[in-house]
């Protein structure tokens, strides 16, 4: 199998300085260092609509926009949905001086309470945790892309101030010195809102929504493929990291959220994908490419991955009809669990099925 080398768009090209607005989160999987790269690709498959259904931080849906596409954006988690609604759906919309003072010195608006009882003692300081509180009483009564984007403020916040931005670990064992982990959150916050507001632009209409990949729609001209792939060791649960966030997202579904009350954390329920296990993955990767088999197909692909790359470019073979193309970058990984593994040296490639 060949694989060749792309020359990446010149960083100073107007879509990369755009994408460079988007707001940094801790990802795993995300492709931050890897725009350059997509955005040769994504130029050169052309095309007017893109989906991206495993959108996660969101940054690549908002590269795409950049790139002038109109976006569909999904994942089956909530709070990378409403990411992509703070900064590619929304068009214009940004957060005043007045919204902010409201949400951050507004007080309690309803004496919601939920975040302060549930993880007492967990995460943050009891003043961040009432801050949660009262900032979710004044964010329930914003509506369209202000209440995205305030949302979104939240979950960078709470995501920058927690050690490594997961949520599998409740002291500060990994405190790497960083002031964000010692800011309080609602400074965090109003930093997060400036972010955010930054990255609001205007490009062709685009749309985000939460729900699994087989429901997403198939008429895109490119979609961009960038699923869990399982790790030899290890799992790639997202839920399992970004529960907190997840919740956060929607204040734990109005407080009625099921919340593991005999664990540590207090975490989330797992939430079944097929992409989690060894055993439903490459049944599920063969339905998603049937699923898109009329659309320019774009996939990223990691060396140290389940599948292995071989059989990845097989499956698109027998679904296009043809050879996909295979561009490869080297790549470095910064998560995992285990740091030897975090700092391993892996592939990146990029797939394209026409
Ligand atoms: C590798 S990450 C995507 C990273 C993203 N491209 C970025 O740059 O940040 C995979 C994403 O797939 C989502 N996911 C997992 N199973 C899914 C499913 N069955 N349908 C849709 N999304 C799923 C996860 O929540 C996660 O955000």
């Amino acid at each position: 199998m060949s694989s060749r080398q792309l020359p990446f768009l010149d960083v100073s090209a107007p879509a990369l300085v755009q994408a460079d607005r988007y707001p940094h989160l801790r990802y795993m999987g995300s492709k931050y260092r890897l725009l350059p790269t997509l955005a040769s690709v994504f130029e050169e498959v052309g095309g007017k609509t893109a989906l991206d259904p495993f959108s996660g931080s969101g940054v690549v849906s908002y590269l795409l926009k950049a790139l002038g596409y109109a976006v569909t954006s999904r994942d089956y988690l909530n709070f990378p949905v409403t990411l992509a609604k703070a900064a590619c759906a929304n068009q214009g919309q940004r957060l005043s001086d007045e919204d902010v003072r409201l949400i951050v010195d507004g007080g309690n608006r309803d004496g919601r309470d939920f975040i302060s009882r549930t993880y007492d003692g967990l995460f943050f300081t009891p003043e961040d945790l009432r801050f949660l509180d009262a900032a979710w009483s004044h964010i329930d009564r914003l509506a369209g892309s202000k209440r995205h984007l305030a949302v979104a403020a939240l979950v960078l916040a709470a995501a920058r101030k927690q050690p490594r931005g997961v949520f599998t670990v409740t002291g500060l064992r990994y405190d790497d010195g960083r002031a964000w982990l010692h800011t309080p959150l609602s400074e965090q916050f109003v930093a997060c809102v400036d972010a955010w507001n930054s990255a609001v632009f205007e490009g062709e209409h685009c749309l985000a929504a939460q729900g699994d990949v087989s429901a997403a729609p198939t008429n895109a001209d490119l979609v961009y493929l960038d699923p869990p792939y399982a790790p030899p060791r290890d799992d790639n649960d997202y839920l399992k990291r970004y529960w907190f966030l997840e919740g956060l997202s929607d204040y734990w579904q109005g407080g009625t959220a099921a919340v593991m009350k005999g664990t540590t954390t207090r975490k989330l329920p797992k939430r079944p994908t097929a992409f989690g296990s060894k055993r439903t993955i490459v049944s599920a990767l063969v339905a998603m490419f049937e699923q898109f088999r009329d659309s320019t197909i774009v996939l990223s692909y990691g060396s140290n991955a389940v599948p292995d790359l071989e059989a990845l470019v097989g499956m698109l073979r027998d679904v296009k009809g043809a050879a996909p193309e295979v561009v490869e970058l080297p790549h470095r990984y910064h998560f995992g669990t285990h740091s030897r593994a975090a700092r391993r040296e892996a592939v990146e490639y990029v797939v394209v099925a026409r």
